[in-house]
């Protein structure tokens, strides 16, 4: 069922229980009030009777006199006595034949209750005991209230009237407001709707109104900010890596096209075949860590996680960094650790850990004159502490902030072999990882990363 007539149905069938709701009481309470007026007037007309009954020169016909002569707005009124043998002692009734039939079990009742009410047809009744010195009787006073019941009915149809249109206009002004309350949603559907992958600069129309339909434009408007962010990243690093693999392999083509335009000597094909392999090797290089990158850019719920001690990982470094390259030296320094093993544990995937850290201890070698980088770890506050540290030329302060994206090399480290990738994998693996790496370098001084990981509580 649509939103629009949900919220209608809803707001309408509110309103419908709230007007049945008074209608009802209002309808009630008029009722109550009728009868109980009509048998606190029955009463008195019963007492001032009875009483005058009392009388001791009690003249019947004076009685009936005042009977016919009170001017009340109920109809067919009589009113008849008995006295305690149940034989009636005075009757009066505005239409001459029109007399109540009224048995002695009601005569009793009254006698026992003192007055009780009840209705003869369309007639309403009391029946009331006086006692006093000179006399014991039972008046039965009856009317018809045609006024009041009439008021009644008219009421009633007032409050039918009412509720029926105020029903229709329930309704209505839910249909109404309810299609006012929903424009925006649809407004915003539309916005989205001519985003698309390839135009994802337009954003939606946040309306002039602090409410919450301009809060979702906004929340909406800060995702496709995002989902922009990641396309044109992503744009980057495509053109970026095409860059890097077309060039070697265009050096590729080229040397082995200009070698096979006429007969050379074998030195010279040998030397063609060893450029060759360089640029394989680069090109070899370059595949394995696109696909470190891929493997380290889903999301965690994709990656093995295993519990790895970290002290094991940072101690394989020394021997693969020296095969690397035979001048590069890693010196490990481990503050005050803990006698428990399971202390040392962190949740993730070995191999990517390593990557990460390698590459910073790698980089530390490279840019280093002495090519050696100083690892410590320390444990503070649940958390595992890695500095890397070297003594060599630094990253000057305005471009730190970019180390950190893919494909970036500072400009004087240019002859130093790399493709820019190494820290931008080593800040995505420690992210998955609930880490964090932070550097702080002084240009001729030396480099220090800090890589920030969390234990794993057992
Ligand atoms: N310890 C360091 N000392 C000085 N400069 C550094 C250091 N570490 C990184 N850099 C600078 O940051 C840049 C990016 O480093 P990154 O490791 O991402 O790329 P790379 O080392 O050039 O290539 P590779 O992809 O092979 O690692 C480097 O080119 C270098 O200029
Ligand atoms: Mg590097």
């Amino acid at each position: 069922m649509p939103v629009k007539l949900r919220i209608t149905l809803l707001f309408g069938s509110i309103v419908l229980l709230i007007l049945l709701l008074v209608c009802g009481s209002v309808y009630y309470f008029s009722v109550t009030e009728r009868r109980n007026e009509m048998e606190d007037r029955l009463m008195n007309r019963a007492i001032t009777r009875a009483r005058l009954m009392g009388q001791r020169n009690f003249d019947q016909s004076l009685l009936r006199t005042i009977d016919s002569a009170t001017m009340m707005s109920l109809k067919d009124k009589t009113l008849q006595a008995y006295n305690y043998l149940g034989e009636k002692v005075y009757t009066y009734s505005d239409e001459p034949a029109d007399t109540l039939t009224v048995d002695s079990q009601v005569l009793d009742d009254a006698r026992v209750k003192g007055n009780i009410y009840f209705r003869i047809g369309k007639k309403e009744v009391v029946a009331y005991h006086h006692v006093d010195p000179n006399i014991r009787i039972v008046v039965v006073a009856g009317a018809y209230d045609e006024m009041g019941l009439m008021k009644l009915q008219q009421l009633r149809r007032i409050l039918w009237v009412s509720f029926l249109s105020g029903s229709i206009i329930a309704f209505a002004a839910g249909y109404f407001f309810s299609g006012r309350l929903l424009r925006p949603i649809k407004k915003i559907a539309d916005d989205i709707n001519v985003i698309s992958a390839q135009d994802l600069n337009r954003r939606i129309q946040a309306g002039e109104v602090h409410d919450e339909w301009q809060y979702l434009s906004e929340t909406l408007n800060q995702l496709l900010n995002r989902l922009q962010e990641s396309f044109d990243m992503q744009r980057r690093f495509i053109a970026n890596a095409s860059h890097e693999l077309s060039t070697p392999l265009t050096s590729i083509s080229s040397q082995l096209e200009v070698s096979l335009q006429k007969d050379r000597e074998a030195d010279k094909y040998r030397a063609v075949m060893q450029s060759v392999y360089q640029d394989v090797r680069h090109l070899g290089k370059l595949t394995q860590t696109l696909l470190e990158f891929a493997q380290a850019s889903g999301n965690p719920g994709g990656l093995e996680i295993q519990p790895v001690r970290i002290d094991e990982v940072l101690m394989a470094l020394p021997a693969d960094v020296n095969k690397l390259n035979p001048d590069y030296v890693v010196a490990l320094n481990f503050g005050n650790m803990p006698s428990e093993d399971h202390a040392l544990i962190v949740f993730g995937n070995t191999e990517l850990l390593f990557t990460a850290i390698r590459n910073i201890v790698v980089n530390a070698c490279k840019y280093s004159d002495d090519h050696k980088a100083i690892v410590k770890l320390d444990i503070e506050a649940q958390q595992f502490i890695i500095t890397i540290e070297d003594k060599g030329i630094g990253i000057p302060e305005h471009e730190l902030k970019y180390i950190f994206q893919p494909f970036y090399r500072v400009n004087e480290t240019d002859n130093a072999d790399g493709f820019g990738l190494g820290l931008s994998l080593a800040h995505r693996i420690i992210k998955l990882h609930k880490g964090d790496i932070a550097v702080d370098s002084r240009p001729g001084e030396g480099t220090l990363f800090r890589i920030v990981l969390p234990t794993s509580k057992f």
